[in-house]
């Protein structure tokens, strides 16, 4: 990758129709600015992943991380694509009924609270292999920024002040009272994180060994085998990412490139966009009872076939293009009617010829002057993940052994529930939703797409891509916008407040379609109290190569761009 000069840089902005206009969406605006501040420098986008993956491990501790994993999806200016895999894996001791006591029945709590929760983490791996692939400055300009902000701290939100108070007692419960996030903070207070800095500190001197052998993992292994956890320095010591194969599939006149398995996300947002293709959704409205009636009916089918087909590639033969293949997405629609919902009970996973061969996270996308697309979704899993905060090294690490299925047919912390294939293994990696997404036209950047949510990210990239080229809306618009989200089980619709009239929400219901406007309050079995759906960062670039940003207004998201 060539590093850009600052003169190449304004020349490649000023010289119109050759150059891109910087630009960074993410969950807070220190770490988007500290991402154009590295573009600025001559970094390319690939660096400013580095330097904005660290900023959010430091300003935004609910899920950016160096305790957790995600997954990088990338076109470069050369039109190369690829994706690394940096997912979190199960520990060498983990078994398929670890979670379940004698009955085996799943013990409450053990997969999401506390140290057998934890995952090996995979962040510091993931950003150490990109930035020796595809990077350009030395790695210590990009940790510094973050190093800094770690020692002279950052000011805690109103957003954040509920969200850290909503887990204070268990922070408490998990770490004790004197643990640096069991204390009360407010809104307008500065979060020093000292220990943080330390260790990334360490990071960028020594390199990932810094984080996997010697005195950090040691920290690591000490605080999660002292809090009932399993994983071991031999874990540590031996993770690895995985640079993958995207999946890469055609909507009309766009090539979609996403993530493949250990994420379900790219292979669902492929089922779904298939399977509506020719009902051609633009000539409905927006949120219209047909658009809400195509997108559910196209969710409830792909993740039916989610939760039987899908899990960690390594582990077994798995079918990625054949749930993608037009026969079989049309033949899965066949029992669609617009008269009547078709129950899930009705739907299970479809019958495939396999080939032989075959609220809690964060995402941010990058756009630089080249045309080099980044587009990164990272997570702890649920807020804080495991709540264990590694109290010498300043992070809070996963609980990412949630996303397997600790029983087939019992629901996880999002209602998904799963088979075989997503069955805990030693040294496996746990299913996932993420979705990180790049659209391209004429073989162009055109769309830099990403959110977290859990289940609710499939459905909520897939209605982006909608918004942006069925609907017509401007990339903020898109974002903004009331969402909608069907998961086959529990088999309800869930929408965003202002989602739709009463006029419509009758009609829906009318149909047989269970209806759930948000908010919803308290947890229930299969559902978690939640007020919205996804919280998305985005960038689209039109036909005449200028930028557009969207930061979702649900959270204290912010797009720098460099003009
Ligand atoms: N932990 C959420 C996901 O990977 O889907």
């Amino acid at each position: 990758m060539k590093k850009l000069t600052p003169l190449i840089l304004s020349f490649l902005i000023l010289s119109c129709g050759k150059g891109y206009n910087p630009a960074v969406v993410s969950a807070r605006k220190e770490a988007s600015d500290i991402g154009i501040e590295i573009m600025k420098k001559g970094g390319n986008a690939f660096d400013a992943m580095v330097a904005v993956h660290l900023a959010l491990a430091v300003t935004y501790p609910i899920a950016g991380n160096i305790g957790g994993g995600g997954f990088v999806v990338y076109h470069t200016s050369n039109g190369e694509s690829g994706s690394l895999d940096f997912r979190e894996k199960a520990p060498g001791k983990a078994s398929k009924d670890m979670y379940l006591n004698e009955n085996g029945d799943v013990i409450e709590n053990m997969s999401t609270l506390g140290g057998a929760a934890v995952g090996v983490p995979g962040s510091i791996s993931g950003i150490f292999e990109i930035h020796s692939k595809l990077g350009s400055l030395p790695i210590q300009d990009l940790f510094q920024p973050s190093i800094d902000l770690a020692k002279n701290g950052f000011v805690v939100t109103k957003k954040q002040e509920d969200a850290l108070k909503d887990k204070l007692q268990d922070f408490i419960n998990v770490n004790g009272e004197e643990s640096l996030f069991s204390k009360n903070f407010k809104q307008g207070d500065t979060l020093k994180n000292l220990k943080l800095s330390i260790t990334l500190d360490k990071i960028a001197k020594n390199g990932p060994k810094a984080f996997y052998e010697g005195e950090v993992a040691k920290m690591i292994i000490d605080e999660v085998q002292e809090s009932g956890g399993i994983m071991t320095e031999d874990d540590l010591k031996n993770y690895n990412s995985v640079w993958r194969d995207p999946v890469k599939f055609t909507y009309k006149d766009l090539e979609v490139i996403s993530m493949s398995l250990p994420s379900s996300g790219g292979i669902l947002l492929g089922q779904m966009l298939n399977a509506i293709e020719e009902y051609d959704i633009g000539q409905f409205d927006h949120n219209s009872v047909e658009s809400i009636q195509l997108m559910v009916e196209a969710e409830r089918r792909a993740y039916a076939d989610r939760s039987f087909y899908m899990g960690d590639p390594d582990f077994a033969k798995l079918p990625v293009y054949e749930l993608m293949d037009d026969n079989y997405v049309t033949e899965r629609m066949e029992s669609f009617s617009w008269d009547k919902a078709t129950p899930s009970s009705d739907v299970s996973h479809g019958e495939i010829k396999v080939i032989e061969e075959s609220d809690q996270t964060t995402h941010y996308s990058i756009i630089d002057a080249y045309g080099n697309s980044v587009s990164v979704t990272t997570t702890l899993n649920t807020n804080y993940g495991s709540k264990v905060f590694v109290e010498e090294g300043g992070f809070f690490l996963n609980n990412e052994m949630d996303d397997f299925s600790s029983k087939p047919g019992h629901p996880n912390s999002f209602g998904l529930i799963g088979s075989a294939a997503n069955s805990i293994e030693a040294n496996k990696r746990m299913l996932s939703s993420m979705t990180p997404t790049i659209v391209l036209k004429n073989k162009k950047p055109s769309l830099i797409v990403g959110t977290p949510g859990g289940s609710t990210i499939i459905t909520s990239v897939f209605q982006i891509i909608l918004n942006v080229y069925e609907f017509g809306m401007s990339m903020q618009e898109a974002v903004n916008a009331p969402r909608v989200h069907h998961q086959w089980v529990p088999d309800v619709v869930i929408i965003e407040e202002g989602g739709i009239d009463h006029v419509k929400d009758s009609i829906l219901r009318s149909k047989n379609y269970y209806v759930i406007s948000l908010p919803i309050k308290s947890d229930s079995p299969g559902m978690s109290a939640r007020s919205s759906i996804g919280k998305v960062d985005a960038i689209f670039i039109d036909d005449d190569g200028d930028v557009s940003t969207g930061a979702d207004p649900r959270g204290d998201d912010h797009a720098s761009i460099l003009k």
